[in-house]
């Protein structure tokens, strides 16, 4: 079922009294990583929602909000297999009201704290967090779900909803999905259909650079400069590296020497497309 507007999806949801219910909130042009998503879901919940929305108070000017891909027809189709009850694709203007300004100025945004933003993504992303924050608490506001659906491959995004949900006291469990990848090691995105053929091999870098440092890890090597330089064997000028981490998974803190609870995190740009990965330290 698809729904564009807020009351009637409220109409819906009060009809759903008493079962629990899962949000898996998307920015639509839907793969294999959100059907994960939604197939945890729909193992935990009786009742499954998927809000495809491409939020625009997320994107940067310089960013691709007016280019990324739309393609609600055919994630209609994917919900529709995969047994999702109602997929929410509301307008901008449904979102945040028409003739709404979207600044800080006149709408009330959601800040996260700044120790979890200023790093990562946020570092180049200014406000992103802000407009996911916003977005995401206004979707659990609407939708009522038990649980939210996210996925580890926006670890930092995760993170950060965790940490806005505890602090504000939000009743709505996160839950977290592990990556989906293709073959090759690629991480599903919906920002790969950016990418020339050429452009997909090159981006293997970002998870063998990931897989290496976890190797060496699994080694015996803990030293996080070390860790990091061997990334550089794997770098050409084909690829702009923007940032590798080696963080606390849980807290996003830095740490003296890396452990089985440390994330490696890398956002890397080839062809001129922003692609992020990142891979757990400890386990498997
Ligand atoms: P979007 O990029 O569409 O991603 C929606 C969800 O799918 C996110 O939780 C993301 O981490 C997860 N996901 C994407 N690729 C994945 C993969 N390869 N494996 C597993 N999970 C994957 O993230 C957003 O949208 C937006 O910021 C949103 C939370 C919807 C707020 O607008």
């Amino acid at each position: 079922m698809l729904v564009h507007e807020i009351e009637e999806l409220r109409k819906i949801r009060k009809e759903w009294c008493g079962e629990k219910v899962g949000l898996v909130p998307t920015m639509g042009a839907l793969h294999q990583g959100h059907l994960s998503l939604i197939k945890k879901a729909k193992e935990m919940c009786d009742r499954v929602v998927v809000s495809v929305f491409v939020n625009p108070i997320q994107f940067g000017p310089a960013e691709d909000y007016g280019k990324y891909p739309r393609t609600l027809e055919k994630d209609m189709e994917l919900c529709n297999s995969a047994g999702v009850d109602l997929v929410f694709a509301p307008s901008p203007e449904v979102m945040y009201g028409k003739g709404q300004k979207l600044s800080n100025d006149t709408l009330t945004y959601v800040c996260p704290p700044f120790f979890y933003v200023n790093k990562l993504c946020g570092k180049s992303r200014v406000g992103h967090f802000d407009g996911v924050c916003t977005v995401v608490l206004k979707l659990f506001n609407i939708v009522q779900p038990d649980f939210g659906f996210f996925g580890e491959k926006d670890a930092q995004q995760a993170v950060i909803i965790k940490k806005m949900v505890k602090d504000l006291n939000v009743p709505v469990e996160i839950i977290e999905c592990p990556i989906v990848r293709e073959e090759g090691g690629l991480a599903l995105s919906s920002r790969n259909k950016y990418l020339s053929e050429e452009g997909k091999k090159e981006a293997l870098v970002l998870s063998k650079i990931l897989n290496n440092i976890k190797a060496c890890y699994n080694k015996g090597i803990t030293d996080i400069d070390a860790l990091k330089e061997t990334a550089y064997g794997f770098l050409s000028k084909e690829h702009e590296l923007e940032y590798l981490e080696i963080l606390d998974r849980d807290t996003l803190d830095e740490k003296d020497k890396a452990d089985d609870n440390s994330r490696a995190f890398i956002a890397c740009r080839v062809e001129g497309v922003r692609l992020i990965d990142n891979i757990c330290l400890g386990g498997k």
